[in-house]
C-alpha cells in the first residue's frame, strides 16, 4: 500500500522489506489516529516506529518517497506560491437564511426536473475553513491547491502534505488513475485555542477566529510552520476523476461518493446524513443547531445537496453556484453598539452610500467599526439617529448591517441624519433614477471620488490585477491630477511615481513593471475592469464567451446582448449605453494603443454553461437545422457531442431515420429528445426562436 521503492538496487532486501512494513504500519496508525479517532497503539510506540523509519531513510535515502509518513514535517521554504488552474471550476454555494428560502430551493428543483417523487438530499455541516483541491495520480498525492477565485488557485502542496488527516497515498489500489478530491481544511476549536495561547505566551499577535488561523497557516511559504498547526481536512466532493478501474462501481449518489472517499482514507464528517424532502432538511437543521456548540469545530451552516448525481447533472449550474445544492446559514451573530456618526461615500458608479461609524465591537470573530446603511429608505425604515444604540449583525463574509435601533436606549441628545444635496466630493448635484432608492452623484468622471473608485476597480485582482497599485497611491495620483482615467495609468513615469508618499524608486519601478505585465490579459478581465454597471465577473465572462471579441460586444444591439444567458434588459441597456459614450470608446482605444491585448477566447468549457459535463449524441436528420449546427449549439451550451452512444451518454437527440444509436439509447434507458423537444431546450437557453 505504500510507495514503491525506486532506485533501490543497492538496498538490502531485508531493509526494503522492513521500511515497507514500517510505512504501511505508520500510515495505518496515522489513519486510525487522525481520521478514525481510534488509535490502536500508544503514542510512544508510534514514535518508535517513526524514528526507525527516519533512521532507515537517512541511511538509504532512496527509500524516502514522497508518500512516506516521514514527509509530513515540512520542506524548505518557497519563494512564492505558483498558480494552479482548476479544470473543473471550484464553485461556491447559494445561501438560504430561512425555512421559506429552503422551501423555495426545493420548489425550484422540483419544477425544473418536473419531479414527482420525494427528493433525497445529503446534509453536511458547513465547515468554516479554507476550500482545497487535492490531486492524486495513481493514488499518490501530487498537488494541493487553494480555491482562489474558483478557476485559479495557489499551489500549496508542501503545506497540505503536513496535514495528518490527508492521505499521502490512498488506502486502496482500486482508484481512478487521476483523482481530484475537494474539501475543507479547518482548525478545530481546541487547536485554535492552543495556537492563540502559544501566541500570547510568546507575545505574538493572536488570530481572530479559527478560519483566519487556518487560512494563515496555509499561506505559509515555510511548510515547517504549517506542520506545527493542528489543521484538519474533511472531504466533501470529487473534482476530476478519470479512468475508473474495473471492479469498482462509479458512485451514482453523493452519499456513496462520500463513502468511497472514506474508504480511500479521507475524513468525512460523521454528521453527514441522508434526509428526505425539504422537511427532512429542516429537521436536520433543528437538530444540528442544537449540537453546534458541542462540535469540536466551527460551522457556519449546513450544506444540502441533491443526492442523486444524475439529477445533479440535469440541474446543472447557474453562474458560480450549482442549482442542486444550497448552504443554509445559521442566524447572523448580533451585538449592540453605538452609532457615532454617519458619513457619505461616493462609489464607482456615483452611488452615495451612507456608512455608519460605530463604536468598535467584536462580533462573529472580528472587530467592526463600520456598517453600511444602504440608502435613505433604509435609514428611514430603521428610524435611525446619530447617538442611537443599534444592533449590528454580521453573517459570514457579508458586510456588517445595522439590523435595528434600540429605541428604549435612545439618549436625549441624538441628531438627525441629514443627507447631502450635492456630492460630498465634487459638489455636483445628486440625482435619483426612476424607481431607484439610491442617490447618485451626477458628476461622472468629473467627480474625483468616482474616478478613484473606477481606477481602484480597474487594477483590482479580479480585473487587470495590477500588483502594488494600492488605494492610497491611486488617491494621491488622482488628487495630483496625474491620473484622470484608467488609460493614464499606462502613461505614468518613474519620477512621477517616485515622488509619491511612501514610494521609493524600487517600488515605483515595481509598479511600472506590474502595469507592463498587466497588458497581457483576457477579454473577460478587461470587460470586467471597464466597470460597466451591472457587469460583474460572471457576466463579463458570459459576454466574452458569447461574442468572442470586444468588437462584437461593442456592435451588439440590446436584443443580441440579451441572447446571453443571465443578461436581461437592464444589463443589456447598461452595456449598450457604455459603448455608445464617445469618452468610453476613447479610453478603450487609448488602452489598446498602450498595448493592452488578450488572446482569443478559449473554446467553451465553462461552468456558466448549462450542459457542462454532459455528453450528447445526435442521430437521424433534423428538419430545422443540419446536424453540424445542432452539434455547435449543444457545444455552445457546454455539452460534449459524441459520435456513439454509451453508458456515459447523457442524452440523445433523435430525428427521423435514427437507427442503431436510438435503439442502443433505448436499451440503456437514456433520455431521448425528438426535434421539437430539442428546439424547446435550445429556446430555453436563448439559442432558438420560434418560426
Ligand atoms: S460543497 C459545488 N460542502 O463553502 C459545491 N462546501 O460557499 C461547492 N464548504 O467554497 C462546495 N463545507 O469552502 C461544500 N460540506 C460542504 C462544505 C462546503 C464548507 C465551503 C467551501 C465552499 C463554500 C461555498
Amino acid at each position: 500500500m505504500t510507495g514503491s521503492v525506486a532506485d533501490s538496487g543497492s538496498i538490502p532486501a531485508a531493509v526494503q522489506q522492513e521500511a515497507w512494513q514500517l510505512k504501511t504500519d505508520l500510515s495505518e496508525h496515522n489513519h486510525r489516529y487522525y481520521v478514525l479517532d481510534d488509535p490502536s497503539i500508544p503514542d510512544v510506540e508510534y514514535d518508535r516506529l517513526m524514528r526507525r523509519l527516519v533512521e532507515l531513510e537517512q541511511q538509504y535515502p532512496a527509500l524516502c518517497a514522497e508518500d512516506s509518513p516521514t514527509q509530513r514535517v515540512g520542506a524548505p521554504p518557497l519563494d512564492a506560491f505558483t498558480s494552479v488552474v482548476h479544470e473543473i471550476p471550484m464553485l461556491s454555494l447559494d445561501n438560504a437564511f430561512s425555512d421559506d428560502e429552503m422551501i423555495n430551493f426545493e420548489r425550484r428543483i422540483v419544477e425544473r426536473l418536473n419531479y414527482r417523487e420525494k427528493l433525497e438530499y445529503v446534509a453536511e455541516p458547513k465547515l468554516d475553513g479554507v476550500a482545497v483541491s487535492l490531486l492524486y495520480l495513481q493514488g499518490v498525492l501530487v498537488r494541493g491547491a487553494t480555491r482562489g477565485d474558483g478557476r485559479n488557485g495557489e499551489d500549496i502542496t508542501q503545506n497540505v502534505r503536513t496535514i495528518a488527516s490527508i492521505p499521502l497515498r490512498l488506502r486502496s489500489n482500486r482508484i481512478p488513475d487521476l483523482l481530484e478530491v475537494r474539501g475543507e481544511i479547518y482548525l478545530p476549536k481546541a487547536g485554535f485555542e492552543k495556537l492563540n495561547q502559544q501566541a500570547r505566551a510568546e507575545g505574538k499577535k493572536t488570530f481572530v477566529n479559527p478560519r483566519n488561523a487556518a487560512a494563515g497557516s496555509l499561506r505559509q511559504l515555510d511548510s515547517r510552520i504549517t506542520a506545527t498547526r493542528p489543521l484538519q481536512m474533511a472531504a466533501y466532493s470529487l473534482g476530476r476523476a478519470e479512468s475508473w478501474p474495473t471492479g469498482i462501481v462509479e458512485p451514482s449518489t453523493h452519499f456513496d461518493m462520500l463513502q468511497q472517499l472514506k474508504d480511500w482514507g479521507f475524513l468525512v464528517s460523521d454528521k453527514v446524513a441522508r434526509v428526505e424532502g425539504v422537511e427532512g432538511c429542516l429537521e436536520y437543521y433543528r437538530q444540528l443547531s442544537g449540537l453546534r456548540d458541542e462540535l469540536d469545530y466551527d460551522i457556519d451552516g449546513i450544506v444540502y445537496k441533491v443526492n442523486d448525481l444524475s439529477l445533479q447533472q440535469r440541474l446543472g449550474f447557474v453562474a458560480r453556484a450549482p442549482r442542486w445544492a444550497i448552504a443554509r446559514k445559521f442566524p447572523a451573530q448580533e451585538v449592540m453598539t453605538k452609532l457615532l456618526d454617519v458619513e457619505f461615500q461616493v462609489g464607482r458608479t456615483g452611488a452615495i452610500t451612507p456608512v455608519a461609524r460605530l463604536e468598535p465591537v467584536f462580533v462573529g470573530g472580528v472587530t467592526i467599526s463600520n456598517a453600511t446603511l444602504h440608502n435613505q429608505d433604509e435609514i428611514e425604515r430603521l428610524g435611525l439617529k446619530i447617538g442611537d444604540t443599534v444592533v449590528v449583525r454580521r453573517a459570514g463574509d457579508v458586510i456588517p448591517q445595522v439590523a435595528n435601533v434600540v429605541t428604549e436606549r435612545r439618549p436625549e441628545d441624538t441628531r438627525d441624519i441629514v443627507f447631502p444635496c450635492t456630492c460630498p466630493v465634487c459638489q455636483s448635484p445628486l440625482e435619483k433614477g426612476e424607481g431607484e432608492a439610491v442617490l447618485r452623484c451626477s458628476g461622472g468622471l468629473i467627480c474625483a471620488a468616482q474616478r478613484k473608485e473606477a481606477i481602484k476597480h480597474f487594477v483590482s485582482r479580479k480585473a487587470m490585477d495590477v500588483d502594488g497599485v494600492g488605494d492610497k497611491l491611486i488617491e494621491q495620483l488622482v488628487d495630483q491630477q496625474l491620473l484622470n482615467s484608467v488609460d493614464d495609468l499606462y502613461r505614468l513615469e518613474l519620477d512621477q511615481l517616485a515622488g509619491m508618499e511612501r514610494m521609493a524608486e524600487k517600488s515605483a519601478q515595481n509598479v511600472l513593471d506590474a502595469l507592463q505585465a498587466s497588458k497581457t490579459t483576457t477579454l473577460p478581465r478587461f470587460l470586467y475592469a471597464l466597470g460597466i454597471r451591472e457587469v460583474g465577473e460572471a457576466t463579463a465572462r458570459a459576454l466574452a464567451e458569447h461574442f468572442g471579441s470586444l468588437e462584437n460586444i461593442r456592435q451588439a444591439s440590446q436584443e443580441q446582448l440579451q441572447e446571453v444567458a443571465d443578461v436581461g434588459p437592464v444589463v443589456a441597456h447598461f452595456v449598450e449605453e457604455f459603448f455608445q459614450q464617445p469618452h468610453n470608446l476613447a479610453v478603450i482605444d487609448s488602452l489598446q494603443a498602450a498595448g493592452i491585448h488578450w488572446p482569443d477566447i478559449e473554446p467553451a468549457d465553462d461552468h456558466l454553461l448549462p450542459l457542462i459535463g454532459q455528453t450528447w449524441v445526435l442521430t437521424g436528420t433534423l428538419e430545422s437545422m443540419s446536424r453540424t449546427e445542432g452539434k455547435e449549439k449543444l457545444q455552445q451550451l457546454g455539452a460534449k457531442v459524441a459520435g456513439s452512444v454509451s453508458a456515459k451518454t447523457y442524452s440523445v437527440v433523435a430525428g427521423p431515420g435514427a437507427g442503431s444509436k436510438l435503439a442502443k439509447a433505448e436499451s440503456l434507458k437514456l433520455p431521448v429528445l425528438d426535434e421539437a423537444e430539442f428546439l424547446q431546450l435550445l429556446k430555453q437557453y436563448g439559442l432558438h426562436q420560434d418560426g
